[in-house]
């Protein structure tokens, strides 16, 4: 099953050469499918569940994209689900899905670096890539959400954009990837992470009545009144990216002892690409990200109600 939701895969430029300025999302995921000869013949289906520039990502879409998947997954004709998408956002989606859903089939995510029209359009090939993992990688254990690119596969929880023009722009942090897609031949490498999701039950509610939790950022010559300002506005949760392994400016800190007093779940992730927060007392470690964290807040408040 391949669920398009737009990205610069299915995005289009004036001419071939043209890899910067082009329109994301404009070409429909049935389209996107045909243009892979070697996909001609498997027994594929589509379904175009959102068109966007990932950039533009809403809880809307993630709530839909979240239903769907699992509607598919659940199905015993399907081996897998692919969901095509843009890069900017395409970790948050993926950890989005692996908190909600940790499938216990193959949940691919891919997309691409350059528009359909490029010379050097590198979707249909990350496109076959994951369609093989979805169909394939389950017999290598490999159950779960994914992200395939360039010839790497990635476990949801690893997944993260490090470049903004390379082809291979993705990696796994510290983690490393779980495996490759060597000629089309699949290379495991270990296992892909799971945890245990919360449902679909928990982002049931219409999307207007779910918490607000937003990212902040310490940095030099921070004030506090960002946070402040968040507060008065009524934010539900807060996350620091904070410097190092976990320091968050003197005035930032104060200002969120402040909202911890009015209710606000705050909570601390690490600004730097490599290495967790490390927590001094404990020597806890923390390798989730800024984004992850603002998707596992938004879904503890949810659960909470
Ligand atoms: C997007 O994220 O939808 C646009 C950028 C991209 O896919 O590379």
């Amino acid at each position: 099953m391949i669920l398009g939701t737009g990205g610069t895969i299915a995005g289009t430029a004036a001419s071939a050469d043209e890899a910067v300025g082009y329109q994301a999302a404009q070409l429909g995921v049935e389209r996107l499918v045909a243009a892979v000869p070697p996909l001609a013949g498997l027994a594929l289906e589509c379904e175009q569940v959102a068109q966007l520039n990932s950039k533009d990502m809403t809880h809307a879409v993630w709530q839909r994209l979240a239903q769907r998947c699992a509607h598919h997954l659940a199905r015993d004709d399907v081996a897998g689900v692919v969901v095509t998408h843009g890069t900017d956002t395409l970790e948050e989606t993926a950890y989005f899905l692996h908190r909600v859903l940790a499938p216990a089939k193959p949940l691919v995510l891919t997309a691409a670096m350059r528009p359909a029209t490029s010379m050097q359009a590198d979707g249909p090939q990350n496109l076959l890539d994951a369609v093989t993992v979805a169909r394939h990688g389950a017999a290598l254990g490999w159950r779960g959400v994914m992200a395939v690119l360039a010839a790497t596969v990635h476990a949801a929880v690893d997944v993260r954009k490090v470049h903004g023009w390379r082809l291979d722009a993705f990696d796994s942090g510290d983690a490393g990837p779980v495996g490759a897609v060597v000629a089309g031949a699949l290379q495991r490498l270990r296992d892909v992470p799971t945890c245990a999701p919360v449902g679909l039950g928990a982002i049931a509610r219409d999307v207007g009545q779910w918490p607000r939790v937003e990212v902040v950022a310490s940095h030099a010559g921070a004030s506090g009144r960002v946070v402040d300002a968040l507060v008065a506005d009524g934010v539900d949760g807060l996350v620091v990216a904070a410097t190092g392994f976990g320091d968050v400016h003197a005035e930032v800190l104060a200002a969120l002892e402040r909202a911890r007093a009015r209710g606000v779940a705050v909570a601390i992730a690490t600004r730097c690409a490599y290495g967790p927060v490390i927590d001094a007392a404990t020597r806890a470690v923390d390798a989730r990200t800024p984004w992850q964290m603002r998707i596992d807040l938004l879904l503890e408040r949810l659960r909470a109600g």
